[in-house]
């Protein structure tokens, strides 16, 4: 009996290490196992043993039974396992995926406006660099020469942050504060361009955006003049958009530059686009980021770059280029 029992008991451990599926193994559990089993059918003829036999036939019975309980048990969490992976495989997104015959995405035009700069500015030695769009009022306003009551601080319609005092934390309203932020840091010669998203209380339209984007540019080194302002601005003009771009200045007022200006970028068809402000790092701005004005002098200026990328796609609407519609975004 005791043989018969061990055989039964391989042939029954080599038909669950094969089942192929749960259910199948469910039906091996009640087959091999349940109450109408081939093993269980040694229980009821035990009663024919002597106390010995009924001892050794009944602890063969259980250790065959406990082994093959084990191997159900094993070989289900197995196939639960091969069954998960399968489901997550089935219901497995790909995000990447690549539409037939289309890129897989690209940059935003902005962006790549930004990366072209970059380029051109790296190309001629400058450095990229980048500050906080949350604020202090000493870099966005106190540090460039706003004075406490200057009424320019009220030509930026400023979001104020809920945090320090009243009015002490903004979101950025220009990309000048980063200008502080790298004369604070380096010392001169400073040749650097700053990129970065920008933030104005203000009603949104055609021409305006609340969340925009600036390129500042800042050079301090020992001997700069109002004909490098000009001639860099001239420069990236046309490196941007070609040859046939020029560029001209228009005096103006920024408390932190003196003297200061407008530039304006005149189209190969004569037409005019106002771009930005400029003029010459105001000696107190030189002060307060601890570089001394009486030996290092500076240029800086600051444009929106959405205004730059849409003039060179054609887009008329600036509100376009906060956009999700993919229609729009593929045409760049
Ligand atoms: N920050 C100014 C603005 O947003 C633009 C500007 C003017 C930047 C003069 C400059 C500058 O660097 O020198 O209106």
């Amino acid at each position: 009996m005791i043989d018969d029992i061990r055989r039964i008991a391989a042939d029954a451990s080599d038909r669950i290490a094969a089942a192929a599926t749960l259910d199948e193994l469910g039906g091996l559990d009640r087959e091999l196992l349940g109450k109408t089993s081939e093993l269980s059918g040694f229980k009821r003829r035990m009663g024919e043993l002597d106390h010995e036999g009924k001892r050794e036939v009944g602890s063969a019975l259980n250790a065959a039974q406990e082994s093959l309980r084990f191997a159900v048990a094993s070989r289900r969490d197995q196939l639960a396992a091969v069954a998960r992976r399968e489901q997550a495989e089935a219901e497995r997104l790909d995000l990447t995926e690549v539409r037939a015959g289309r890129d897989a995405g690209h940059l935003h035009l902005v962006t790549q406006a930004i990366e072209e700069l970059e380029d051109v500015f790296v190309g001629l030695g400058f450095t990229v660099a980048e500050g906080p769009e949350v604020e202090d009022d000493w870099h966005n306003f106190t540090a460039l020469n706003f004075g406490q009551y200057h009424p320019a601080r009220d030509m930026q319609d400023t979001f104020f942050v809920g945090l320090g005092g009243p009015r002490e934390v903004v979101m950025r309203t220009h990309t000048s504060p980063v200008q502080i932020r790298v004369m604070e840091s380096q010392k001169p010669p400073i040749y650097s361009v700053m990129p970065g998203r920008v933030y104005r209380n203000e009603a949104t339209d055609a021409t305006h955006l609340a969340v925009f984007h600036q390129l500042e540019c800042l050079v301090v080194d020992r001997g700069i003049t109002f004909g490098h302002l000009a001639g860099t601005i001239d420069m990236f003009t046309k490196a941007y958009f070609g040859p046939g771009w020029t560029s001209r200045l228009r005096p103006s007022y920024f408390p932190f530059t003196e003297p200061s200006a407008e530039f304006d970028l005149q189209r190969p068809d004569g037409s005019w686009l106002e771009l930005g402000g400029c003029g010459m790092v105001h000696p107190n701005v030189l002060a307060n980021c601890g570089i001394d004005p009486e030996e290092f002098s500076g240029f800086a200026f600051g444009f929106g770059l959405d205004r730059l990328a849409a003039t060179k796609h054609g887009v008329t609407d600036l509100r376009e280029l906060a956009s999700t519609d993919v229609r729009f975004l593929e045409q760049f």
